[in-house]
């Protein structure tokens, strides 16, 4: 059987490093309160001259070294991304241009925390139904520009990033065996960004105030549905390959804060050594958080041929998914 197997990681972080003690003068909190809260200790900030487009091509053209191949030779290029460079067209055109993937067709997809797994489903059908022989899928995120940063209960959590991998479809046992996505849009109110479009036009009096723009959320309400959901899907994910939790050589969930990794990864009964934990460099990342997450694995040995990884997403929306794979 035909799989996408991954044949090239990247990720690419910005410079700019805001710790928590960085914070403590920007809003009243302190590094032992996110510390104790979240397990995040710093994040990186994107420079002002740098675009989510710019961040995920540098992730893309890592992955494509990695991979030993030319960008010509993709196929498809999906972005997962919600702080895209523009309404339209997609960031994955601008990457495409920029990396001059010429004979690829580009889409972004809008899935928040869970826009990386949902590009990777989307590019996984797309290889498996013959439509291509390989895909980019990549997570960009510049969520430093849609954070209210006088509001500490957001602010603290999130930072910019991106992570890409390169799919090629390969007869054999590794690759994607399977993937499981969900949304429920009733929970719009919980998480959410009003930001500027169709709904909310940027009228003077509204660009006046950052209320009407920036990152609304509910933690404690997302809390218990995003560890629910990531441990349910998780279990579909084993279930639908007849795999337990036992056979998880690594656990690469979506990076949101460490408590919800921790209580996710109690309640599918994973050790330590099963879960890939970074969010404490980088915060949420959203879309971005995985592909970086897998790219440090992978370049920490941690994946090796035949290893299996489940990863599991859970964001606004609400979205959630898993992807399994053999690596
Ligand atoms: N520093 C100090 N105090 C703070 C801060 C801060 N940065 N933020 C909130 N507080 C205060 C609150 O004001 C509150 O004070 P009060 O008791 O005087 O009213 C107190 O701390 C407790 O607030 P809670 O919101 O109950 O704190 P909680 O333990 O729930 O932690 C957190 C908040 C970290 C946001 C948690 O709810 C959470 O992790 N939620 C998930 C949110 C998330 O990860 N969202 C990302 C997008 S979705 C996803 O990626 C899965």
């Amino acid at each position: 059987m035909k799989r996408a197997r991954v044949i090239g990681t990247g990720s690419y972080l910005p410079e700019k490093i805001l710790t928590n003690f960085d914070l403590e003068k920007m809003v009243d909190t302190n590094n032992e309160w996110i510390i104790a809260r979240t397990g995040i200790e710093q994040r990186r900030i994107a420079a002002d001259s740098e675009n989510t487009s710019d961040l995920a091509t540098k992730a893309a053209e890592r992955a494509l070294e990695m991979a030993g191949i030319g960008a010509e030779e993709i196929d498809l290029i999906v972005v997962g991304t919600i702080t895209g460079d523009y309404p339209w067209p997609a960031t994955a055109c601008i990457v495409q241009n920029n990396l001059g993937a010429k004979n690829a067709y580009a889409y972004d997809v809008s899935a928040a925390c869970s826009g990386f797994v949902y590009a990777l489903s989307n590019a996984t059908d797309f290889l498996e139904a013959g439509r291509g022989q390989k895909a980019l899928v990549i997570g960009s995120e510049i969520l430093s520009r849609v954070i209210d940063w006088s509001d500490r209960n957001t602010c603290v959590l999130f930072g910019d990033g991106a992570g890409a991998v390169v799919l090629d479809l390969q007869e054999g046992e590794a690759g994607v065996l399977s993937t499981h996505m969900h949304s429920d849009g009733s929970y719009l109110e919980l998480l959410y960004q009003p930001g500027f479009s169709t709904r909310n036009l940027p009228t003077p009096e509204a660009i006046a105030d950052p209320q009407n723009y920036t990152l609304k959320m509910q933690g404690n309400e997302v809390f218990k549905v995003a560890v629910r959901s990531l441990t349910e899907v998780s279990k579909e994910a084993l279930a639908a390959n007849k795999l337990s939790h036992k056979d998880v050589d690594l656990f690469i969930p979506h990076q949101a804060n460490r408590r919800i990794l921790e209580a996710t990864a109690k309640r599918l009964k994973l050790t330590d050594e099963q879960c890939f934990i970074n969010v404490n460099k980088y915060g949420n990342t959203s879309g971005a958080t995985i592909p970086i997450a897998m790219d440090e694995a992978y370049r920490q040995g941690l994946l090796k041929e035949g290893s299996l990884v489940l990863m599991a997403a859970f964001g606004g929306g609400f979205t959630w998914g898993s992807v399994l794979l053999r690596w």
